[in-house]
């Protein structure tokens, strides 16, 4: 019996998940495994009747789950940064979610601003270093708001955090078994002490431990360059975490948008949280127009995580059928259906 924290959000992070979990609902009486959920009110409207962004202790209740699913988080009323590092950035860290994995995949029917580029070259993973660099928060500001302001903000690699990203990136690559390939997205020509420890690590690990996984490297504007003119030299990606944040965003488009993009904030060894990379969409709330699919990928991937292959599998199917028969586009409002109707097509694919 799994037991999965839910954690709708803010804007149609709750309309999206109602969709997952009809999904999640559906694979379970096919495939014969059983869960409970615990609903969870974490998010903007919380924080603005309580003045608080978590309660007390709030990583460590969802210890208790095998998985975590996100909706969203982001709030029209509430300033920009608030929610976000305080629910989610948190929670990343506090779990110890050191993987975010980024599939970039692009579903059969479904459009990509790439020309000529079809489902056969888009689809890669990226893996992203998701507790370190940047985003430590390690830093401070001197003769703030003055002409002579000072502002320094670390980015912050260590050792061990760059070789378990690392590792986990090889065996990942290893599992995927597509080209057995694993590109190292950094700036060595610039970073010449974070990001050699990267390359280092990378081919020392590499070396003794992965001689079957080809290594590849490519700095991050070379990345993005490639991502748009040949997005099938990727196979896998590993890369820290801000390059990470960016790089996944201009993958999300090359896979058709926000609307299917899932991603899943890992600790391999503790709970992990599954989301829709897209934000909250506040616009769209309570419309019943926006799309699905993203969350209903991240339940793929949360049935993936927990080893449910076979029900993974049928949700993947069910999502590119549904791509390549049914929706018109990955567009909010435009999809020829409503939020549950797509949510209910899935549903019904996996039951048949
Ligand atoms: C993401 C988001 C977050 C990030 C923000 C909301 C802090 O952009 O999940 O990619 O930068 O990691
Ligand atoms: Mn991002």
């Amino acid at each position: 019996m799994y037991k999965i924290a839910v954690i709708p959000g803010d804007g149609t992070g709750p309309e999206v998940t109602q969709e997952a979990l009809k999904v999640l609902q559906s694979a379970s009486k096919k495939y014969g495994f059983e869960y409970e959920t615990t609903n969870i009110d974490w998010g903007g409207d919380r924080y603005l009747s309580t003045n608080e962004v978590l309660p007390e202790n709030a990583s460590d209740s969802l210890r208790k789950f095998d998985a975590v699913l996100l909706g969203a988080i982001g709030h029209p009323d509430v300033r920009p940064g608030i929610l976000e590092r305080g629910i989610l950035l948190k929670l990343r860290f506090e779990l110890d979610q050191y993987i975010n994995l980024r599939p970039c995949k692009l579903y059969p029917g479904v459009w990509t601003p790439l020309k000529d580029k079809g489902p056969e070259d888009i689809d890669f993973v990226v893996v992203r270093e998701n507790t370190e660099g940047a985003y430590v928060g390690m830093g401070g500001v001197f003769k703030k708001g003055t002409p002579d302001e000072v502002a320094i903000q670390e980015d912050v690699n260590t050792r061990k955090g760059v070789e378990r990203c690392l590792r986990y990136a090889f065996d990942y690559t290893r599992k995927r078994n597509k080209r057995n390939t694993l590109l190292l997205c950094a700036k060595t020509n610039v970073l010449t002490y974070a990001h050699d420890l990267w390359e280092r690590v990378f081919n020392e690990v590499g070396d003794k431990d992965y001689p079957d996984i080809k290594r590849e490297y490519a700095h991050i504007d070379a990345t993005c360059m490639w991502m748009v003119k040949n997005p099938e030299w990727f196979d896998v990606i590993v890369t820290p975490n801000m390059f990470g944040d960016i790089i996944t965003d201009l993958g999300a488009m090359v896979q058709g948008g926000m609307g299917i993009a899932a991603g899943g904030n890992i600790n391999p060894e503790g709970v992990s949280m599954f989301e829709p990379i897209g934000g909250s969409a506040p616009k769209y709330t309570g419309q019943n127009i926006i799309n699905p699919m993203a969350a209903i990928c991240s339940v793929q991937m949360m049935l993936e995580h927990l080893g449910e292959d076979k029900a993974a599998d049928a949700v993947d199917k069910a999502v590119a059928w549904a791509t390549s028969e049914k929706l018109e586009s990955m567009s909010a409002g435009k999809m020829g259906y409503s939020t549950s109707e797509v949510g209910d097509l899935i549903a019904e694919r996996i039951a048949s």
